[in-house]
């Protein structure tokens, strides 16, 4: 074992290694360069915190319980989000997706829709989908509308699930929504119960394999930019998997599937790309498909 130590915090380049290939293995989140510097102040901060005076000491703690290990994950996850954090994004949902799928399902008894939020963070992501359904979505009262939003952090959750916000988090909150959908409270604004209603949150890791069951929609944004090629390539291939046929997914602005296997149906509207799964009748025949494939 190399005997190199970080300047007077008692773990070893190699330990360090070590932590940083479990928490990879456990939860596909890969540490490259650029973001050497972050995880390796983070676990010494947790070194010194814990009160451990050896790497080795917190190597043995977070291999053999979970709590160790877990407290140690929460201050590695990067969850910084806002409500309506890419404009352009909700704008397209708005716009194309939910106008798509009320046309598709207005017949259907029960009217449906379900819809995932992966790596929610502390909820402002999953608000903002509630939000622009019951905003634009015709007569949003008579359809039977399901949030399951999902996180590997239990802290974020936590908040997630307090729902109240301030400061940047609302900022892109215009005055009317603001009005509709949140009630002022001590700390800031509390989401009404309407909208909580229409989410679930749950821990999950993404890196494990999960069933959740068909969704028409998969938000998962500025997750998979943390992800190993591996790892990325299976979550895509898996929400591929989960959309219903003519459903989309939604990625972050600097997460492109492109080079992926998978038949997703690329669009480009303006400043997003939305990822659309093909129906049966256009896999059988790809004329049906208007533009371009991922
Ligand atoms: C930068 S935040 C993105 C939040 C939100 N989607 C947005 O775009 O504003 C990334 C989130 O992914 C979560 N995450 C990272 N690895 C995960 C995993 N393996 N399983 C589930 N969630 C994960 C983190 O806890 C964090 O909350």
């Amino acid at each position: 074992m190399s005997e190199r130590h970080g300047a007077g915090h008692g773990l070893s380049e190699h330990e360090l290694s070590e932590i940083r290939m479990l928490i990879e293995e456990r939860t596909g989140i890969h540490f490259d360069q650029s973001r050497e510097r972050f995880f390796s102040t983070r676990v010494r901060e947790h070194l010194h915190d814990r009160g451990f005076t050896r790497g080795n000491e917190l190597l043995r703690a977070i291999r053999k319980t979970n709590v160790e290990y877990e407290t140690l994950l929460e201050r590695l996850l990067t969850q910084e989000t806002s409500f309506f954090r890419y404009p352009a994004v909700f704008d397209a949902f708005e716009k194309r997706v939910l106008p798509e799928l009320h046309a598709i399902k207005f017949w259907k008894n029960p009217r449906t829709l379900r819809v995932w939020s992966a790596g929610c963070s502390t909820g402002e992501e999953p608000y903002s989908i509630a939000i622009t359904i019951l905003d634009s979505l015709s007569f949003a009262d008579a359809w039977n509308v399901e949030i399951l939003a999902t996180d590997l952090g239990r802290q974020a959750l936590k908040k997630a699930e307090h729902a109240t916000y301030a400061g940047r988090s609302i900022a892109s909150v215009n005055e009317q929504q603001l009005a509709a959908h949140f009630t002022a409270v001590n700390g800031g604004f509390q989401v009404k119960p309407r909208l909580r209603r229409l989410v679930t949150f749950a821990q999950m890791n993404l890196a494990s394999p999960v069933y959740v069951g068909r969704m028409d929609l998969i938000f998962c944004m500025n997750v998979l930019i943390y992800f190993t090629e591996e790892r990325r390539r299976a979550l895509v291939q898996k929400f591929y998997e989960s959309l219903e046929p003519g459903g989309y997914l939604f990625l972050g602005h600097s997460e492109s599937i492109s080079k992926m296997p998978v038949k997703f149906q690329a669009i480009v509207l303006g400043d997003c790309i939305l990822y659309r799964k093909p129906t049966v009748e256009e896999v059988q025949k790809p004329e049906l498909v208007a533009e371009g494939r991922a």
